[in-house]
């Protein structure tokens, strides 16, 4: 067993610069300002920030079309605010990691701009050319309905060039060695200032298509290439990959001999999730967690509920599909590229605080590592009248203040949501923290709960037969220590009965959640629970409560 993984037992929390608060007054939030609320995040029980991108871009595609690799967009600060940022990160004991967009750049970058203007730059190879339209141009995009090819003339350059994402967002030539170069500089740069590893963007687009770096008919020869500068520059930095792509194709991303990436975002597990939640049914997120094999013993999964961008269902067959659809998000306008919604989860689910506490006991207690998007913890909801995805990216609401407290200026950058049931004046943190029922409170409760359950991050886990497809039970075991947790989708009460175990432990279950010390004794270890609708229990299987027996842990 390898110690000290400490991304096992994380907390992350995921943070866009621009819209947390604002800390000069100019309406745009900023490094200054985020480092004020790292009390904020700490007292939530946060142990790592994920940083959207905040390099100087033209913010086309909120950040994800970087101009330059090595600064800070001067809206949000310089590179001192964030060395000062990342210094207070180390204080308040939150690690830091960033995302790093290395697919493309923007067509305002340096590189592509002597690119285009110039065939025997040295740069001109750091892109995708071909001298005549390639066949299937209109194939493979990502932006459905947004984008009209993945091949686009420049004038300039008299060339196409490829582009999986949006025309202004260039594929980098991956196969030029000067490229991959490029990116270990990057990372080391980074890496100098303090961060403790990278959100990889877009990973399956690295490793095939145009211009990518299949060496030797291996596509992954570059993601371990990665990983082992990273390793060599700091010894316990993380590659968190997004890699949206069927299960027997992800574990690929881990790598055999876990040398690729640590931790892989399981979407199938996201949307099999949302879809259990819809159906009221269980098996639909049983199966994806039955298909997930044991992981290498330094792989972990990123679990999570909703992120920046859609929540994308693209994985469901249509009918599913179209069942979440009519569920979480009728409207058209609600939806987008065919196959996600642009909505928070808070009204995705009625605003209805028993099915969010059943969606997020199940996202903190899913094998893996949990990661939360801003603004979830207290329920926010969207403004569908901004842009695609700009929808879930609104200013945090801190209070009921203008602006919810993000700034002090006249008017926010992007506006808050300030109507409806989700509106600012209603729904905000510092109201939150007053009231001991909140959203907000139940989720710090539950982040402490998780941190004190090292079974669920760095244990087994197994799903035990309830007898009743509404009911998931999962029990997990770690160095002698064993939990069980059942999570009831129907919205009616259910009684089930699960052998737990044979050994003494299992004839002993302690519930984690409730007031008093609840203990339930079954001989043989067959248990009967009594859930009510949306019902959910954590239970420590043996004689000792959590919060007072400490589990020994890797690195103790
Ligand atoms: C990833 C990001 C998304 C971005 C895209 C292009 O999918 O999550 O927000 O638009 O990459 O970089």
């Amino acid at each position: 067993m390898i110690e000290d993984l400490w991304y096992k037992n994380a907390v992350i929390y995921c943070v866009d610069v621009e819209t947390f608060q604002d800390g000069n007054g100019d309406g745009v939030g900023d490094f200054r300002g985020l480092a004020r609320r790292l009390d904020y995040l700490a007292g939530l029980g946060v142990t790592c920030l994920w940083l959207l991108p905040f390099y100087p871009s033209p913010n086309r595609d909120n950040g994800y079309d970087i101009a330059d690799f090595y600064g800070v967009d001067p809206r949000l600060g310089d590179l001192g605010d964030f060395v000062e940022f990342s210094h207070q990160c180390k204080l308040h004991g939150i690690r830091l990691i960033v995302d790093l967009v290395i697919n493309h750049t923007s067509d305002r970058h340096p590189w592509f701009q002597q690119a285009r203007a110039d065939a025997s730059s040295r740069f001109r190879d750091y892109y995708v050319w071909s001298a005549k339209k390639p066949r299937g141009a209109h194939k493979g995009m990502v932006f459905p309905g947004v984008q009209q090819s993945v091949w686009t003339r420049d004038r300039k350059a008299g060339a196409y060039y490829f582009h999986r994402f949006h025309e202004f967002q260039p594929d980098l030539n991956l196969s030029n060695p000067a490229v991959r170069d490029e990116i270990r500089k990057v990372m080391g740069f980074w890496l100098e200032l303090g961060v403790s590893g990278f959100r990889v963007d877009a990973v399956p687009f690295l490793i095939s298509g145009p211009g990518k770096a299949v060496r030797k008919g291996d596509p992954f020869a570059f993601l371990r290439e990665m990983r082992q500068f990273l390793s060599w520059r700091c010894g316990d930095a993380v590659l968190l990959a997004e890699a949206n792509v069927p299960m027997d194709e992800v574990l690929e991303y881990f790598g055999d001999e876990g040398d690729h990436m640590q931790l892989v975002f399981n979407f199938l597990a996201n949307q099999h999730l949302f879809l259990s939640l819809v159906d009221e049914d269980a098996r639909p997120l049983t199966r994806v967690l039955r298909s997930m094999t044991k992981l290498p013993p330094t792989a972990q999964w990123a679990s999570f509920l909703r992120n920046h961008d859609e929540l994308d269902l693209g994985r469901l067959t249509q009918a599913e599909r179209k069942r979440a659809f009519a569920a979480l998000g009728p409207d058209p306008r609600m939806q987008l590229y065919d196959r996600g919604l642009r909505r928070r989860l808070a009204p995705m689910l009625g605003g209805d605080a028993r099915r969010l506490q059943l969606a997020y006991s199940l996202m903190f207690s899913l094998p893996g590592t949990p990661v939360l998007w801003y603004g979830e913890e207290i329920g926010m909801g969207e403004r569908l009248s901004l842009r695609d995805r700009h929808a879930v990216r609104t200013p945090m609401q801190w209070s009921s203040e203008a602006h919810g407290g993000f700034t002090h200026a006249q008017a926010p950058f992007r506006p808050l949501v300030d109507r409806g049931a989700f509106a600012f004046e209603r729904v905000n943190v510092a109201a939150q923290r007053r009231d001991p029922e909140s959203l907000l409170n139940w989720i710090e409760r539950t982040i402490r709960l998780r941190k004190e359950c090292p079974e669920v991050g760095w244990g087994s886990a197994r799903v035990m037969p309830t007898g009743d497809p509404a009911v998931l039970a999962m029990r997990y075991d770690f160095r002698g220590a064993a939990m069980l947790t059942l999570h009831n989708f129907a919205r009616g009460p259910r009684s089930v009965r699960v052998a737990v175990g044979h050994d003494a432990k299992s004839s002993r279950l302690i519930d984690l959640l409730s007031h008093d010390d609840t203990r339930k004794t079954a001989r043989g270890g067959h248990h009967r629970f009594e859930l009510e609708g949306y019902g959910y229990r954590w239970f420590r299987l043996g004689a000792h409560d959590s919060a007072h027996q400490r589990v020994e842990r890797p690195g103790d």
